[in-house]
């Protein structure tokens, strides 16, 4: 309980991981900036920035936030992001069930090589694009739920389920 301060300052190291495409970048500038970028271009290595949110208790939490590229030349870099991270957020993109398939690569390499309490957000991105939806809601659900992950559809489009995802589902896991 912050051992009797009245105001705690918390660090969380995130780290984003996916497929190439899927909308990481975009996710973390409609976070860190409030805005997005519809020639987003793809990420190299990975790409750092931090976001600082107050709490109505006056603490605050500092999202160290790991950008990574999802192209697969960049995998082997990898580790060295997710080593050491609080929380993981992986993300898949609701049109693409070879996303969703990279996704699932992700979790087992997280459950095999990652820190053994770190909070797994799975995060079925693009939800705009009801129209071309090839992944159902029903298999993010079930497969965040056997993995003891929690799931959340986002758009970093229309903004919608952004703050949802850092603000409040992932910052009341600390
Ligand atoms: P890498 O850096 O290569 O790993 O890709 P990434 O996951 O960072 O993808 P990025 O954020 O660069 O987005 C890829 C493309 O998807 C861009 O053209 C974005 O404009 C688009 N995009 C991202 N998020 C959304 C979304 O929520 N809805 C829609 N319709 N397009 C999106
Ligand atoms: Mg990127």
């Amino acid at each position: 309980d912050g051992g009797g301060q009245d105001a705690r300052n918390l660090r969380v190291k995130l780290v984003l991981l996916g497929d190439s495409g899927v909308g990481k970048s975009c996710i973390v500038l409609r976070f860190v900036r409030g805005q997005f970028d519809a020639t987003s271009k793809v990420t190299v290595g990975a790409s750092f920035l931090s976001q600082t949110i107050a709490l109505q208790d006056s603490t605050t939490v500092k999202f160290e936030i790991w950008d990574t590229a999802g192209q697969e030349r960049y995998a082997a870099l990898a580790p060295l992001y997710y080593r050491g991270a609080a929380v993981a957020v992986i993300v898949y993109d609701i049109t693409s069930p070879e996303s969703f398939s990279k996704a699932q690569y992700w979790v087992k390499e997280l459950q095999k090589h990652g820190s053994p309490d770190i909070v797994m957000a799975l995060v079925g991105n693009k939800a705009d694009l009801q129209e071309k939806r090839e992944v159902a809601v029903q298999d993010g659900t079930e497969y965040a739920e056997k993995n003891g992950m929690f799931f959340i559809e986002t758009s970093a489009k229309t903004a919608d389920n952004i703050n949802e995802l850092f603000e409040v589902r992932l910052v009341f896991t600390f």
